[in-house]
């Protein structure tokens, strides 16, 4: 099947309410190489300017959220040799983006089971996190080494640490706790998922907080997704009727 891949201008995407938070699945990086020849981590490089685009895309509209799975816990069964471009990417990334970032009014958050990254690409996160941590016109959080199932997992144990200590009644355990011990916490939830290359699917990325996102898929790979796909995408979700479960009265 293939989609519509509608662009917008920023004009039309500011024309109405723009979605507080919206969370992006950057996929397509390797077909985007593969369908030029090159290997697999030059679809990642590539890549990065989308996510360079669409930050910039997200703070002219006025989102104040955005989420961006860039690399998840299964991803780490990649070859070693893509594993390790992608850190290396995301070292480059920061290392080059970190004052633009700070200056544009940009804080970045990142994250996910850093444990497992290495003590440099932990610590260009830190470096990144501290300079940016003023910006008051975007908020970006970087999905790294993350998987919802477990983030679930890693909640449920900190509350049922905290009853067995007799710190917390079991039967006050409702959704808003359970929200509170997930890394997205301070944040409201996506109300708008973008997935680019064509998927139908989740792939285990914040399941508890986009129980009512709006879904939009393009066809478009990540790589050739500009801003004006970003704003296509906030206009659309305006027509969207957003009824919670509920019905309209
Ligand atoms: C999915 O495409 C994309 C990723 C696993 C990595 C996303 C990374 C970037 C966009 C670049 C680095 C980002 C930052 C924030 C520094 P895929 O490889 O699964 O593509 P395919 O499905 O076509 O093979």
């Amino acid at each position: 099947m293939s989609r519509d891949t509608p662009t917008a201008s920023l004009d039309a995407a500011r024309s109405g309410p723009v979605p507080r938070h919206v969370a992006i699945i950057m996929d397509g990086n390797g077909r985007w190489a593969g369908r030029r020849d090159l290997p697999r981590w030059e679809g990642h490089r590539a890549g990065m300017s989308s996510v360079r685009e669409v930050i910039e895309g997200a703070a002219e509209a006025g989102v104040a959220h955005l989420t961006l799975y860039a690399f998840s816990e299964e991803n780490w069964s990649r070859p070693a040799e893509e594993v390790d471009a992608l850190m290396a990417l995301l070292e480059e990334y920061v290392e080059t983006q970190r004052a633009e970032l700070s200056e544009k009014g940009i804080r970045v958050t990142v994250f996910g089971n850093l444990d497992m990254l290495s003590p440099a690409a932990r610590s260009a996160i830190a470096d990144l996190e501290r300079t940016t941590s003023e910006g008051a016109a975007l908020e970006v959080h970087l999905a790294i080494s993350y998987g919802s199932r477990g983030e679930i997992v890693e909640a449920a144990r900190a509350l049922a640490r905290r009853a067995a200590d007799g710190e917390l009644d079991p039967d006050d355990i409702d959704a808003e706790r359970l929200a509170s011990a997930l890394y997205t916490d301070a944040w409201p939830d996506p109300d708008l998922l973008i997935r680019t290359s064509g998927e139908m699917r989740i792939s285990n990325f914040l399941l508890w907080q986009l129980a009512y996102a709006e879904l939009y898929i393009t066809d478009v790979l990540w790589p050739d997704f500009t801003r004006e796909h970003l704003f296509g995408a906030l206009v659309d979700f305006r027509g969207r009727d957003r009824r919670y479960g509920s019905v309209r009265t």
